[in-house]
């Protein structure tokens, strides 16, 4: 089953990603997670990236078409996989479209997101990451154990640099501009589902599950 998670920043993509993971064993393909992997080992790409993160902005199509046309080759995405935004652009939707039918693979289910603006900044600012393992929490809505601590591996936890309100909004706004017109282009296609991504997490995800087994 190939899936894409589409929404905004904050929507919730990731955090539902990793419960359809737990549940279906599809692995999560997240293009933020992969750039900043890059920016942390200082790469050239993490530096060229990092350009355009840091802003809020996207990075060009023709880089992250690249990295999805070799993650998608890999051993393990051969039973399928969750994309965790990507694609983000036009371009980059038809250059999925290109890749899958190369080979004789296809999307099964775009689901959409919706949250509104509000959630979002109030998810973004509350988020933090194990510095370690990477594990997400929320100061509010899912902290861990012991303050600033990762229950998995004791880690340190952190804010992305880009979860500043002021970035946060650059991105709405990107997102909004450049990423909002895939959801006509799937709906095209008959593969776009939408969901209230505003509920709490299992509401969202039972949401999502029903969509998967329709
Ligand atoms: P990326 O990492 O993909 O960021 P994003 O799309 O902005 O999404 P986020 O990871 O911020 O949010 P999410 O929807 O995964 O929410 P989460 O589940 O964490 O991309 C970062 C940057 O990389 C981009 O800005 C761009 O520069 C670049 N990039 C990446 N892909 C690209 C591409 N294809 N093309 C070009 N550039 C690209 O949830 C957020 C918080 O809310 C968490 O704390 C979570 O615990 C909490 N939460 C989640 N769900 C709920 C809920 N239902 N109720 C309460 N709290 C919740």
């Amino acid at each position: 089953m190939i899936l894409i998670l589409l929404g905004p920043p904050g929507g919730g993509k990731g955090t539902q990603a990793v419960k359809l993971f737990e549940k279906y064993g599809l692995i999560q393909i997240s293009t933020g997670d992969i750039l900043r992997s890059e920016i942390k080992k200082g790469s050239g790409l993490g530096k060229e990236a990092n350009q355009y993160v840091s802003k809020g902005l996207l990075v060009p199509d023709d880089i992250m078409i690249r990295i999805i046309e070799k993650r998608i080759a890999d051993d393990d995405c051969k039973n399928g996989f969750i994309l965790d935004g990507f694609p983000r652009t036009i371009p980059q939707a038809k250059a999925l479209d290109e890749l899958l039918e190369k080979l004789a693979k296809k999307i099964d289910k775009v689901i959409s997101m919706i949250v509104s603006e509000n959630f979002l900044i109030e998810r973004l600012t509350g988020r933090r990451l194990c510095s370690k393992c990477g594990a997400g929490y929320h100061i509010k809505y899912s902290p861990p154990k012991v303050q600033g601590k990762c229950d998995t591996c004791g880690g340190e936890l952190i804010q992305r640099e880009d979860d500043k309100e002021e970035t946060i909004k650059k991105r709405f706004s990107v997102y909004q501009d450049q990423t909002t017109p895939l959801i006509e282009y799937y709906q095209k296609k008959s593969i776009l589902r939408e969901v209230n991504g505003e509920g709490d997490v299992e509401s969202v995800y039972r949401l999502i599950v029903s969509i998967i087994e329709e």
